[in-house]
């Protein structure tokens, strides 16, 4: 087995977007690259950890060391992480679709008149995590928002019984770009890290991560 400070543990990242579709041929998405997540995953195998990442459609490759599950929808990213818990870490990095529609069999055809599409709320997977007897001992999710990121983080910690939130402010290119600008929320407050470049992040988030457990 690898060594390292997190030898022995199991981490479930979950990483991009999610894709709900409305027929078989339109979905729903967001600007989600994966890269986040991806470099998430890949400093917790360097340290040892073994790493199970639930991954959206993305057009990267899979870490060393890392396990990887493609999904597409929320459903299928919330039963992807069921399946494989138990884990010690988890860190939902996904930018899961919040809504979904009843998707139409057939591929739906020019009226005239604009199709209703009729919105569900999908599974919180993180929030799940959060009321699960099988609750990872580290459970981390991230905020991305475009305004009032650390309000919202602080109160996204408390809502969904997660340990730490990551707070990313995405109204400019972080979604799909290569560097991030983050607060780390804990019960301990809010450090503001300035802006890296995604990998750095997933270095110093895996690092804490090891001083933690
Ligand atoms: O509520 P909001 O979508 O802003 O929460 C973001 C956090 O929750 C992220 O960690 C994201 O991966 C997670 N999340 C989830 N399942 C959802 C929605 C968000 O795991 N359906």
């Amino acid at each position: 087995a690898p060594d390292g400070p997190l030898a022995g543990k199991h981490a479930l990242v979950t990483a991009g977007p999610t894709r709900e579709p409305i027929d078989p041929v339109r979905y729903i998405a967001n600007r989600s690259s994966g890269r986040q997540g991806f470099a998430i995953a890949e400093a917790l195998a360097a340290r040892g950890a073994r790493v199970t990442l639930v991954s959206g459609p993305v057009a990267l490759p899979t870490p060393p060391g890392v396990t990887r599950v493609d999904v597409e929808t929320a459903h299928e990213m919330a039963n992807a992480v069921a399946a494989a818990l138990p884990a010690d870490i988890a860190v939902m990095v996904a930018a899961v679709a919040d809504w979904r529609v009843e998707a139409a069999e057939q591929k739906i055809k020019k009226t005239g008149t604009a199709p209703a599409l009729q919105f569900q709320e999908t599974p919180d997977i993180l929030a799940m995590l959060g009321e699960s007897p099988r609750r990872p001992r580290l459970l981390i999710g991230f905020a991305a928002e475009t305004q009032d990121i650390v309000a919202h983080a602080i109160a996204k910690r408390t809502r969904k019984n997660a340990d730490w939130i990551v707070a990313n402010d995405v109204s400019g290119d972080v979604m799909g770009g290569e560097t991030n600008r983050v607060h780390l929320v804990t019960a301990d407050g809010v450090e503001d890290w300035e802006l890296l470049d995604k990998r750095e992040v997933g270095e110093r988030l895996a690092e804490r991560i090891g001083d933690a457990l």
